[in-house]
């Protein structure tokens, strides 16, 4: 099993059968080397909120592999209403079993609202998600400040939690320190930072103050876990 990082929170979790993408804001982000057309194939797209820098190219990619996405009930009717897209709808604290492994929705202290033609459209709740496959469990937290429910993920034993430490729109690092500590995962992958100049923040504070080990990904990097 292989995690990508696209950078910003944007990651691809693949295995011999299954690719999915999370946040996967790629066109408009410099750093991110892939395009639209480079994957062999895209099964699910989850998606956090409906900001613009993670619903990013869901839509086009959505369209050219045929992929469900993985979302709100919110943010669903948005994909299906505009665009036509299939999506699977979950809502916070709720885990369904996919044929790839299971997906849990969980809580963000954020905003989901949707910039279309210029409008505001709601995008319900904000979400993490914890998914599980080949037997390893990510949380990918999505936008969120510190909240302290982070406490009851300990039980999930994540093997890799991937936080945001940006600041500005959601923890800086000494927030995601407090989170790491509540969460215990086994290792934590810091995201959602140095994109733009007001989430600059150096992951090698967080790396030196950390209680879990962490890894600190370089955008376009792949690892096995
Ligand atoms: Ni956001
Ligand atoms: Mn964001």
């Amino acid at each position: 099993m292989i995690l990508e990082y696209l950078g910003h929170s944007a990651y691809i979790i693949s295995n011999n059968n299954y690719t999915l993408a999370i946040d996967p804001f790629m066109t408009a982000n410099p750093a991110c080397h892939k395009k639209i057309e480079d994957f062999e194939k895209l099964d699910y797209i989850l998606v956090t909120h409906g900001h613009s820098d993670h619903i990013g190219d869901t839509v086009e990619l959505a369209r050219h592999y045929n992929s469900t996405i993985i979302c709100n009930f919110e943010l669903g009717h948005y994909f299906e209403k505009y665009y036509g897209l299939n999506v699977h709808t979950m809502h916070i604290g709720g885990l369904y079993d996919f044929a790839f492994g299971f997906v849990k929705m969980t809580n963000a202290l954020h905003g989901s609202g949707i910039i279309h033609g210029g409008e505001m459209i709601y995008g319900g709740n904000p979400c993490g998600f914890v998914i599980s496959m080949d037997g390893v469990t990510i949380y990918h937290a999505g936008d969120t400040g510190l909240f302290g429910d982070m406490n009851l993920l300990q039980r999930l034993n994540i093997d890799y939690a991937l936080l945001p430490i940006g600041g500005n729109y959601t923890m800086d690092t000494s927030d995601a320190l407090l989170a790491s500590e509540m969460i215990k995962a086994k290792n934590v992958i810091p995201m959602h930072y140095g994109t733009f100049p007001v989430i600059d923040s150096d992951p090698n504070i967080f790396k030196d103050k950390c209680s879990s080990n962490v890894i600190i990904l370089n955008t376009n990097a792949k690892i096995n876990l």
